[in-house]
């Protein structure tokens, strides 16, 4: 499966021969589905022109503390990134990575990021050598960075040793395998997402403002757990993800016979993360309704809770819900977990530029005796750290149900 689509990556690039194969690896990085931001360092744009990149990332670039218009460019370049790749890492720029210098911008946004940052070393091999880098080197892969290369071979400077950059396409292929995880390997996962139509008549429905970008983003970061995952989907604008099956359904009861169909084939885990419809017309009209000169009324009835649904089956899987909430989320969620009966709720203040429709969000996820606020990310980002927490949850629960299973059987 492809791990790049969507992703965001900052390249950094910093002075060296090397830079100018820097270029390659935006357009590829781009060919991969991912969208790229380049900083350079001022040394860098000594070996390849800040337009080079521009035109290939179809952003602009940032290079010294000028370009930083707004006063907080860097703090936002560390927000907006996945994951921060240097290549070419001078041996300078890895002295200052080493040291949480942020006298450059490149600097500063690596100091600004959580995200895991990896670098590319490249520079002459006595270079890589010394003591001094040898020292840089350890304290960066203490602090947990991604040291990919560098590889030895013929260098620009006529010496021959290690030094040389890695190739673009092994960086792209590393840079993709950063985001797999085995987290939930062999889980099989059902996710529901986007909104639900009930049909009024033949031209007309019930239905939400669900963009379905949060369901599709979880059932992506599910795939990249090394999950089998099944999407059933309400009508939405969005592309399945890769390597995800999926079901397009239109109302609560096809969104619910669809669940009940993948679930009967096997399903360890249910995220229920649709907007389905809490009412429905209670019999939808074969024939469009007619406008009438005066008011008219709507009968309507409860439609299939999908989620308490799956939760009360024998057999059934670890559930997760959402919930949207615009007060008091914590003791909302937590109502809604033991009404329906789940493991787990994703609450999300909606309201104002919030919930749906964004780009972004803010999850408290709730279970029996805990809780987690997940601040306001993209929902690309957010979703991958739901995952982790319901990954880590539903394997602590498995680990337990298989002891007590154990200790039933043996005291037997
Ligand atoms: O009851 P409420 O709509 O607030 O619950 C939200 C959660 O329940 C979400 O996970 C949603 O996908 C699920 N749900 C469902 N079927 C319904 C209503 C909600 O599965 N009819």
């Amino acid at each position: 499966m492809n791990f790049l689509s969507q992703k965001r990556i900052l390249l950094g690039v910093s002075g060296g021969i090397a830079a100018y194969k820097s270029a390659e690896l935006v357009r590829q990085l781009r060919a991969a589905g991912a969208a790229v931001r380049v900083v350079m360092t001022p040394a860098a744009t000594g070996f390849v022109a800040a337009r080079t990149f521009q035109a290939l990332s179809g952003e602009r670039v940032w290079s010294d503390w000028s370009d930083d218009r707004s006063g907080m460019d860097h703090i936002e370049l560390a927000r907006w990134a996945d994951r921060i790749l240097i290549a070419p890492a001078s041996a300078d720029t890895l002295a200052r990575l080493a040291h949480g210098r942020a006298d450059d911008l490149l600097a500063a946004v690596c100091l600004a990021s959580t995200v895991p940052l990896c670098v590319a070393p490249a520079m002459n091999q006595a270079m890589w050598g010394n003591a001094a880098t040898r020292h840089n080197i350890a304290l960066l892969r203490e602090r947990n960075v991604q040291v990919w290369g560098p590889a030895a071979g013929a260098q620009a400077c006529g010496e021959s040793g290690p030094g040389r950059m890695l190739e673009p396409d092994a960086l792209v292929r590393a840079v993709a395998d950063s985001f797999s995880s085995e987290r939930l390997a062999g889980v099989r996962v059902v996710v529901t997402a986007g909104p639900t139509r009930e049909a009024i008549d033949p031209v007309r429905f019930i239905s939400n403002r669900s963009s379905g970008k949060m369901g599709y983003a979880v059932a992506q970061a599910a795939r990249e757990a090394g999950a089998q995952v099944a999407l059933v989907s309400g009508p939405v604008e969005l592309d399945a993800p890769d390597g995800v099956t999926r079901t397009m359904v239109e109302s609560a009861q096809e969104m619910l016979e669809a669940v009940l169909a993948e679930v009967s084939t096997g399903c360890d885990l249910f995220i229920g993360a649709a907007a389905v419809a809490d009412y429905r017309p209670a019999s939808a009209s074969a024939r469009k309704i007619k406008k009438r000169a005066d008011c008219t009324s709507l009968d309507l009835q409860p439609a299939p809770d999908i989620l308490a649904t799956v939760a009360a089956l024998e057999n059934r899987p670890f559930c997760v819900g959402f919930a949207a909430e615009t007060e008091q989320l914590q003791r909302h969620a937590q109502k809604k977990r033991l009404g329906k009966g789940v493991e787990m709720i994703a609450a999300n203040r909606v309201g104002k530029g919030l919930g749906f429709e964004t780009d972004q969000n803010e999850l408290l996820l709730v279970w029996e005796g805990g809780s987690q606020l997940l601040a306001m990310d993209a929902k690309t980002r957010l979703a991958r750290r739901l995952i982790e927490c319901v990954a880590d949850l539903y394997r602590h629960r498995t680990k337990h149900q298989d002891f007590a299973q154990d200790h039933a059987e043996n005291s037997a």
